[in-house]
């Protein structure tokens, strides 16, 4: 049932996302509860050959998506606790909804150099560097406080090859440096924090939204020149509007020729109404975290 009047903000996010009556409750109840959070951790380079971490952990074996090296702890355990995690950062703590939005790069060969061009605190790098390891990874961050944060993670958790800078995306199109894979963990308005239990107002507005879209959408111009012929770039957020999802996807698709969107068999059963292309979004009612956006476009060397 639907929850107490809902505000109008709400039922615009339910109605932009096409959701049926019982997925627009379910989703509302969960923005105001703030509840969904829910933690993984994922093994570093650190971790010694056949590391288990020291809690207790869910079974994922049927969930199909779960990136390597992720566990899922069970409820009331306290990963962080751990001098594994403090002192010799055998894993790094972060939110399940991360995981799942890596997912996609399952469908990424190897790649021998990677951009994560907006690194900070460094999730998705360390996601990445558990799935493959490349010769050469940058981690890049505009903001330099969150910048050192980046540094001492990488450093902590003995992420090797892996050089930490600060350009802007248009910056870093200038420089003619290509990159096999590209991750884009694009700022966004941030609507699963309220999932969270984080307060984020206005992230429901138009107004947020709108200034987010547009500057997703020049990331994403300038991100598609840093990557080599054949390359992939990986497109994730922690926000639900289709306009900084789809529709950010579908511009690029549009504007720039060569490129597509892959499917990712492993998240059929996540895969959004809202795009003609293969995009994916999760939901707070899924039960695996806040909720995220993932799609990952290929380039066709021919072009
Ligand atoms: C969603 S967070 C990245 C989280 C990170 N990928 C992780 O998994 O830990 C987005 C990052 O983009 C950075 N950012 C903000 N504006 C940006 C811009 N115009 N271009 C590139 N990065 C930006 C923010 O400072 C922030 O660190």
């Amino acid at each position: 049932m639907m929850p107490d009047s809902p505000s109008h903000a709400e039922l615009r996010l339910c109605s932009r996302l096409q959701l049926s009556e019982s997925s627009s409750a379910a989703l509302i109840r969960a923005l105001r509860a703030g509840e969904s959070s829910r933690q993984a951790v994922v093994l570093t380079p650190r971790a010694p050959q056949d590391y288990v971490p020291p809690f207790a952990c869910v079974d994922t074996s049927e969930w199909g998506w779960l990136p390597p090296g992720v566990f899922v702890p069970q409820d009331g355990e306290k990963p962080t606790v751990h001098e594994d995690y403090r002192e010799h950062g055998y894993y790094y703590s972060l939110d399940l909804s991360s995981c799942w939005e890596s997912a996609a790069l399952a469908e990424v060969p190897p790649p021998a150099s990677s951009l994560d061009l907006c690194a900070a605190p460094g999730g998705k790098t360390m996601l990445m560097v558990a799935r493959h390891l490349p010769l050469q990874h940058v981690a890049n961050e505009v903001n330099a406080s969150r910048r050192g944060i980046l540094r001492q993670n990488l450093e902590h958790c003995g992420v090797p090859n892996t050089e930490v800078t600060g350009l802007r995306p248009d910056q870093w199109a200038e420089t003619n440096r290509l990159f096999d894979l590209l991750l884009v963990d694009a700022p966004c308005s941030g609507q699963s924090l309220l999932a969270k239990g984080i307060r984020n107002p206005g992230c429901l507005g138009a107004s947020m939204v709108n200034g987010n879209a547009k500057r997703q959408k020049g990331i994403l111009l300038a991100a598609v020149r840093c990557v080599a012929p054949g390359g992939h770039l990986l497109y994730t957020t922690c926000t639900y509007d289709p306009d900084e999802n789809e529709k950010v996807v579908a511009y690029i698709l549009k504007r720039v020729p060569g490129w597509s969107a892959v499917e990712i068999p492993a998240l059929e059963s996540f895969r959004s109404i809202l795009a003609a292309f293969p995009a994916y979004r999760m939901l707070p009612e899924h039960g695996f975290g806040a909720g995220g956006f993932s799609c990952l476009l290929r380039h066709n060397p021919q072009h």
